[in-house]
């Protein structure tokens, strides 16, 4: 049985038009007016199919076939970071529609359902992997309010806007739309986002650990004051702490090896204007390893690293944690299961590691978890140039419904 490789494509191809940044890649964040057009566009194929389609009070989406238990759910998310890529989270929710379409297509029973994670990247609400996070109660209903978007608007409000949170559905139990315990196994297929199988001439990766990641947010506090009239000795300036801090995060991860990265990606200046000393500088530290130990030795050391530039300064230097999560291996029934199906087809695979994070990854610990990647191009994702060989994408949703394929028989 094959899935019907041009109609992934096309459905792809059709998404990569919903971005808020038109020629500059695709920019769908949550609960916007893109991520609502990319949600219609599964209802219509949910209905057309007739599987039915239920949105949770957090935005998680579940698409089951009439007959299916739902016990194995195939996972990605359909948010994207700013300006990043057509294939990172959409692809593994496509490949899903598309396995579900296939099986339906030829008669196959399997207990298969597609998962939507909302808010997967943290782009609105600084925090990764979001929708998991409330499915395995790493995030309870204090957290509706606690986390907030760039302008303070919680993510409670949000909800409430788009009207997955309800009155009702409020309170501090939430409306989920699964529980864990009645999953059997969690999959997700997922472009590598890194330049080992592109490099290494990979067809299929398997995942062994996900990354665990720490995000910390700094902010300096200075001496807000005039560019011209200001000298140069006795300022507080909370921009050149900033500098100072940029390269001194960047030594610690050098420094830590083990595969320690970190990572400043989003800095704010109050107030920006080219002719005034900044009064405060705040931005972001995300720090990543496959081991805790080596990842929290370097947030540690990150911590007090900022607080010293600060103390050098002069100036003030709060420190927030925004998000962490621990590294966290798959299933090995799931790795051996796959490289198995992967030495049969004589693909060419590797079992590797996963520096972004991923929902199914919190999934592990309450269930058989797995993932699979297939190559990009040139290493590059998040970025408007993220590209994958059509011939891999298909191969991937392949690979993705043959594994499943086994699976449900081997039960
Ligand atoms: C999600 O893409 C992440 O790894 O940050
Ligand atoms: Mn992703
Ligand atoms: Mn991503």
């Amino acid at each position: 049985m094959k899935i019907n490789g041009q109609r992934l494509i096309d459905d792809l191809k059709y998404l990569r038009e919903i971005t808020a940044t038109p020629g500059q890649g695709v920019t769908r964040f949550s609960y916007t007016e893109e991520d609502g057009r990319a949600r219609e566009y599964l209802a219509r194929i949910a209905n057309e199919y007739g599987f039915s389609m239920e949105t949770d009070s957090v935005g998680n989406i579940r698409v089951c076939p009439p007959e299916s238990k739902g016990s194995l759910i195939i996972g990605s998310h359909i948010d994207t970071v700013r300006n990043g890529g057509w294939l990172d989270g959409i692809y593994g929710v496509m490949s899903g529609m598309e396995v579900l379409r296939t099986f339906a297509d030829n008669g196959v029973h399997t207990d298969a359902a597609v998962m939507v994670y909302a808010e997967e990247e943290g782009s609105v609400f600084g925090s990764t992997m979001t929708g998991s996070k409330f499915l395995t109660g790493k995030y309870t209903a204090d957290d509706l309010t606690a986390l907030t978007d760039d302008s303070g608007v919680t993510l409670k409000e949000h909800l409430a806007e788009c009207g997955y949170l309800t009155e009702d559905a409020s309170g501090s139990s939430l409306p989920l739309a699964v529980n864990p315990a009645d999953i059997e196994c969690a999959l997700e297929l997922h472009i590598e986002q890194g330049p080992v199988m592109d490099a290494e001439g990979l067809q299929i990766g398997i995942v062994d650990t996900v990354f665990g990641m720490h995000v910390l947010e700094v902010t300096y506090s200075g001496l807000g004051n005039h560019a011209g009239a200001s000298p140069m000795k006795g300022r507080r300036d909370s921009m050149s702490a900033f500098a100072e801090a940029v390269l001194a995060i960047e030594k610690v991860a050098l420094e830590a090896g083990c595969g320690v990265v970190a990572t400043i990606g989003k800095v704010s200046v109050s107030p920006g204007g080219s002719n005034v000393i900044p009064d405060s500088v705040r931005f972001t530290v995300d720090i990543r390893s496959n081991d805790d130990g080596h990842t929290s030795d370097a947030v540690e050391r990150i911590r007090k690293t900022v607080c010293e530039i600060a103390d050098g300064r002069n100036v003030e230097c709060a420190v927030r944690d925004v998000a962490d999560s621990s590294a966290i291996p798959f299933s090995r029934k799931v790795i051996e299961g796959m490289a198995a199906l992967a030495e049969e087809q004589g693909i060419i695979y590797k079992v590797m590691d996963s520096g972004a994070v991923h929902d199914t990854a919190m999934l592990a610990p309450f269930t058989d978890a797995g993932m699979m990647f297939v190559p990009s191009i040139n290493g590059r994702s998040h970025v408007p140039e993220e590209d994958t060989d059509e011939d891999d994408l298909v191969r991937g949703a392949q690979f993705l419904m043959d594994y499943i394929l086994r699976s449900q028989s081997s039960h």
